[in-house]
C-alpha cells in the first residue's frame, strides 16, 4: 500500500502514524543520495518561500533547514525572535499557543529515529534508552511518539525531578538508575540540562548529576559494544557525557546532523505540496 501524505504542516509527532513517519524516513533516503551527487540541488520547491522563524537560540536546525530549503532549490528568509519585533515585548499569541501545546521537536524526532535505523536497519524491538533532562526537553517528546510507533522499547532515564512519574503515560519505562539501563540498551540519547527552561534548582549540582546520571568512561564500559551513542546537541561535553565517547567509535552525533539535513529536506518537500 502507498502511503499518502496530505499534511501541510508538522508540529508534532504525536499525530503522525507509522506509515507517515517511514514516508518521511524513506523519502529522506532519497534525498541523502541527492547530497552524494556533483550537484546537490533538486528543482523540487522552485519558486517556493521558506521562512524560518526560531524563538529560541539554534545553529544546527536553523542552518540544516536554511540548507535543506536551498538544495529544494526554495528562497529563505529567516527570522529570529531577538532580531524581530518579539524582543520589544510584542507577544505573538499563536506562536507561543502552539509551542505550549506541542512542545515537540519533531525534525529531531525523525532525524534521530532515522539515524537509528540507518545504522541498525530496523526500529522495532530496539531498546532506546534516553537519559537526563526529560522534563524539559522536546527532544524526548518527539522521540518517544516516533519510536514507540515503529515498536522500539523506551526507557527514559535521569533525576526524579525532571523525570515525573506522568511520563509511564506516553508507555514508556522510567529508571532513575541509568547503571540497571544501560547494559540492555541498543542505543543511548543523552540530553543536556535545559538550564534556559528552568526556573528554579533541580538537583543539587553538576559533580552530583555527573556522578549518578552522566556517561562516563567508566559507566560506558557497562554498554554493550554496538550500542549507539546519539546526543542531539549542543553537548555540555564533560557533564551528560565525557568528551572522548561523545567522538569515539559508538558515536554517532555527527550523523545525527549529517541525516538532519535530509529528514528537513523530506519534511519541506512533504509539506510543501510537491507530493501531496
Ligand atoms: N539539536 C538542536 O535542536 O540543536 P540547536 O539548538 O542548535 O538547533
Amino acid at each position: 500500500m502507498t502511503t499518502r501524505w496530505s499534511r501541510k504542516d508538522l508540529l508534532g509527532l504525536r499525530e503522525l502514524s507509522a506509515d507517515e513517519i517511514n514516508l518521511v524516513l524513506d523519502t529522506a533516503d532519497a534525498f541523502k543520495q541527492v547530497g552524494t551527487r556533483e550537484i546537490k540541488k533538486v528543482p523540487a520547491l522552485r519558486g517556493k518561500t521558506l521562512v524560518n522563524f526560531f524563538v529560541e537560540p539554534s545553529t544546527r536546525t536553523r542552518i540544516s533547514f536554511e540548507l535543506a530549503a536551498v538544495r529544494l532549490s526554495a528562497d529563505v528568509i529567516n527570522i529570529s525572535a531577538a532580531t524581530s519585533s518579539l524582543s520589544k515585548g510584542e507577544t505573538l499569541k499563536d506562536t507561543a499557543k502552539i509551542l505550549e501545546a506541542n512542545h515537540e521537536h519533531p525534525t529531531q524526532g525523525l532525524l534521530d529515529t532515522y539515524t537509528i535505523r540507518e545504522k541498525k536497519k530496523r526500529i522495532e524491538g530496539l531498546h532506546v534508552a534516553i537519559i537526563g533532562d526529560i522534563l524539559f526537553s522536546r527532544v524526548a517528546r518527539s522521540n518517544i511518539f516516533a519510536l514507540k510507533k515503529l515498536g522500539a522499547r523506551v526507557t527514559l532515564v535521569g533525576p526524579s525531578t525532571l523525570l515525573p512519574r506522568d511520563f509511564e503515560k506516553l508507555g514508556v519505562t522510567i529508571s532513575y538508575n541509568i547503571d540497571e539501563v544501560l547494559p540492555t540498551a541498543d542505543v543511548v540519547n543523552l540530553l543536556r540540562i535545559q538550564h534556559e527552561r528552568q526556573r528554579k534548582e533541580y538537583f543539587p549540582g553538576i559533580g552530583e548529576y555527573i556522578k549518578l546520571f552522566g556517561l562516563t568512561k567508566e559507566r560506558a564500559k557497562l554498554l554493550k559494544p554496538d550500542c549507539l551513542i546519539m546526543h542531539p546537541g549542543p553537548i555540555n561535553r564533560g557533564v551528560e557525557i565525557d568528551s572522548e565517547l561523545a567522538d569515539g567509535n559508538q558515536s554517532v552525533i555527527l550523523d545525527q546532523v549529517t541525516n538532519g539535513l535530509a529528514v528537513r529536506m523530506a519534511v519541506l518537500y512533504l509539506c510543501g505540496g510537491i507530493a501531496a
